[in-house]
């Protein structure tokens, strides 16, 4: 079952929260300009994070009866939510205004996002 759209799909968001990192420190430095490069490379990958992962989930529907369907689902909504998180808490930078409820949104979405995609849902590298 591994075409590579797991790893594919990991890259994705290791990138995607390095790119995040980068622009994040950008942005508290009021460095926009510099900023603006690494936020668009973010939201192209964005694409692929989405890509991937409705990929990944749409094989959760193909498989009649697979009992993890519903934590599936969860990870993808919270995988979408960690996505919004992130354009809105560099948006708020960008502006200079307080992206302190997103922070907070942002790191229960991305403990429920890897605890459901490592440590619950089958596929994958880990046990
Ligand atoms: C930044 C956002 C995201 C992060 C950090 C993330 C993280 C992860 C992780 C850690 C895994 C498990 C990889 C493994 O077991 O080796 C995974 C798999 C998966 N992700 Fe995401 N993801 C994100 C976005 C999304 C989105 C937007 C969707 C769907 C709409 C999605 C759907 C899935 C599905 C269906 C799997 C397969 C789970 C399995 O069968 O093991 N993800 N993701």
């Amino acid at each position: 079952m591994d075409d590579g759209m797991i790893l594919t799909h990991i890259i994705g968001w290791g990138l995607g929260l390095l790119l995040f990192f980068i622009a994040l420190v950008l942005y508290s430095e009021k460095k926009k300009k510099q900023a603006t490069i690494p936020h668009m490379i973010l939201r192209l990958d964005y694409l692929l994070i989405l890509y991937t992962g409705f990929v990944l989930l749409w094989r959760y529907f193909d498989e009649d009866g697979s009992s993890f369907t519903v934590q599936a689902i969860i990870k993808g909504i919270a995988g979408l939510i960690v996505i919004v998180c992130m354009e809105m808490i560099l948006v708020k930078l960008k502006k200079e205004k307080s992206a302190k409820a997103w922070w907070i949104i942002f790191f229960i979405a991305l403990v429920i996002t890897l605890l459901l995609g490592f440590g619950i849902l089958p596929m994958g590298f880990l046990p």
